[in-house]
């Protein structure tokens, strides 16, 4: 007795319209609604583009592969939560291009780091973590504290975020490299940490 499905598995055009009739629905399915659930696209209440002392240190961050320990991004379960507050939502990273979030957790996630620590702490932690954490086995990254940030390309940098959507005003691009004169990028660094999911504050 031959049955449909047996039609469908012994005629392989027939098998390729319909597997390909499937595969589409099955696409449109999860694509469509992407296109009107605005809560993964619209910035979170408060949310303020970077300063551009704290883009500079998303870039030192990105420079020196910070995201190969740390993550930037808290799952929505209990044991995350409570150990680094809020989970992240879409909202946070709408201005964040390319995202940090990773998935590499040698060290701490740090979506939440900004104001849990002193700037003092950063500074000597980044210098030699193990003069305050005796244990740690993150490498030091003295030389951010002597050397200066480097502005000639900072007005371009904001201008090439203001395409991809943040919202920089002229006058930001503008007095971007004027407002980094004489800071190092441990300032750039320690400025861009502090920051670092501040948008949402309920924490422990
Ligand atoms: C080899 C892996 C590794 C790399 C690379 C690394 N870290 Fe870490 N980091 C750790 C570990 C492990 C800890 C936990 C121990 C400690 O606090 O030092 C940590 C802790 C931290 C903390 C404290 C987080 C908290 O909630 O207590 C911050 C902030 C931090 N790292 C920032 C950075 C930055 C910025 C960079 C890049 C310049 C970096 N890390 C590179 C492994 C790493």
């Amino acid at each position: 007795m031959t049955t449909a499905h047996d039609k469908v598995e012994t005629n392989v055009g027939l098998l390729i319209v319909l597997v390909l009739l499937v595969v589409s629905i099955g696409g449109l399915v999860e694509i469509v609604p992407l296109f009107f659930m605005h809560s993964t696209t619209e910035p979170v209440a408060g949310l303020k583009p970077r300063t551009p002392l704290e883009h500079i240190g998303r870039d030192i961050y990105v420079r020196e592969g910070c995201y190969l320990c740390h993550s930037q991004m808290i799952r929505p379960f209990r044991a995350e939560t409570e150990r680094y507050g809020h989970y992240s939502v879409a909202g946070e990273f709408v201005y964040d291009h390319p995202f940090q979030w990773g998935s590499k957790r040698t060290g701490p996630d740090l979506a939440r780091v900004g104001g849990r620590y002193s700037d003092d702490w950063h500074r000597i932690h980044l210098v030699n973590p193990r003069d305050v954490v005796p244990e740690s086995i993150m490498p030091g990254y003295p030389w951010l504290a002597t050397t200066a940030v480097d502005a000639s390309h900072i007005s371009d940098k904001l201008e090439a975020m203001r395409t991809l959507g943040v919202p920089y005003t002229d006058e930001d691009i503008a007095g971007a490299a004027a407002s980094l004169a004489g800071k190092t990028e441990m300032d750039a660094m320690v400025a861009y940490l502090q920051n670092l999911g501040t948008t949402i504050t309920t924490r422990r």
